[in-house]
């Protein structure tokens, strides 16, 4: 009898990932693409494209070619430590990820202290191969590794009355310079998720990269990952987790309420306040692409939202 094996929603088909050779191997982040990184922020987010063409040409079916890492890696946001993509992977070094901890508390039975070392042995490592899409209209593909949120949630028995969750990153002025400099922001990094959001499969939290520990740049040596929600929401190196029943503030609603949504599901149609969101760029690349809706991950999350 033959083996059927049934894909789970996330994966794809072998022959739409392209070998790790040959992404490796294309041509090296141009400068170019310097033209698309934020300027200081108005500064976070301070960008107004302009229209790409050739609209009609684009496909709409999403790729899920990985991005070489040598251009994933050196084009980040991680806005603790600054506002130039193509700087953090050496700014972020300086954040010592050794024995890292997370405290878990609010809405649940037991508040509680998670070594991450030990957490990340406790549940099966998983690789995934997702879509992220920056609210900055650019976008890459990554090769993460890590476990569904969803299965910690279980662990952590939140209590009947949570309804959201919400995601804290650390707080070191010393070392994070932005969290000094710019003092009048509303640091530490937070976001938050529905419960449900965070309970779907798609939810993942991430600890590796292309097959090894996520580097800090990332987000080491934990983070989100929501992949149908602009990266935002995907928040980095995540030293709290709180259960909540009211709708968390986030570092992004606090700091423009009008601006930025707590959902945040990635969608073409509605343009956000200084540039629209139908097209992406893609780090690497002279091309645009179709921003598609939920991300390319409409049949898998869109139930969530009727
Ligand atoms: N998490 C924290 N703590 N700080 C940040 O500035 N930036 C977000 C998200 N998580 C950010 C963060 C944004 S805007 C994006 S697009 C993604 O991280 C980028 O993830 P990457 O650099 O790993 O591609």
């Amino acid at each position: 009898m033959a083996w059927i094996k049934t894909p789970k929603n996330w994966e794809l088909p072998n022959q739409e990932i392209t070998p790790e050779d040959i992404y490796l191997r294309r041509r090296e982040f141009l400068s170019t693409t310097l033209k698309f990184s934020a300027a200081a922020m108005t500064l976070m987010h301070p960008i107004s494209y302009s229209s790409p063409l050739c609209a009609e040409e684009k496909k709409e079916i999403p790729s899920f070619d990985p991005t070489p890492e040598s251009i994933a890696s050196k084009f980040n946001n991680f806005y603790e430590f600054g506002v130039e993509k193509d700087q953090l992977w050496k700014s972020a070094r300086k954040l010592e990820t050794k024995n890292w901890t997370i405290e878990v508390g609010g809405l649940v039975k037991k508040s509680k202290t998670l070594d991450v070392e030990t957490l990340i042995q406790r549940f099966p490592e998983e690789e995934r191969v997702y879509r992220l899409r920056c609210v900055e209209a650019w976008s890459v593909v990554i090769p993460w590794l890590g476990f569904p949120l969803r299965l910690l949630i279980d662990q952590l028995d939140p209590l009947p009355s949570a309804r959201y969750v919400k995601f804290t990153t650390f707080l070191l002025p010393n070392i994070a310079l932005a969290q000094k400099n710019r003092f009048w922001e509303p640091w530490p990094y937070t976001e938050g998720l529905t419960l449900e959001e965070a309970r779907h499969d798609l939810t993942f939290m991430a600890t590796g990269v292309y097959g090894h520990p996520i580097p800090n740049q990332h987000g080491a040596p934990i983070r989100l990952i929501v992949p149908w929600k602009y990266g935002f929401k995907s928040i980095k190196s995540i030293v709290r987790i709180d259960f909540t029943d009211k709708l968390p503030a986030t570092f992004y609603t606090s700091m423009s309420p009008l601006e930025y949504d707590f959902e945040a599901n990635v969608n073409p149609d509605i343009p956000y306040a200084r540039w629209h969101q139908a097209f992406e760029r893609i780090p690497g690349k002279e091309e645009t692409e179709k921003t598609l809706l939920y991300n390319g991950y409409a049949k898998q999350v869109a139930s969530m939202y009727s």
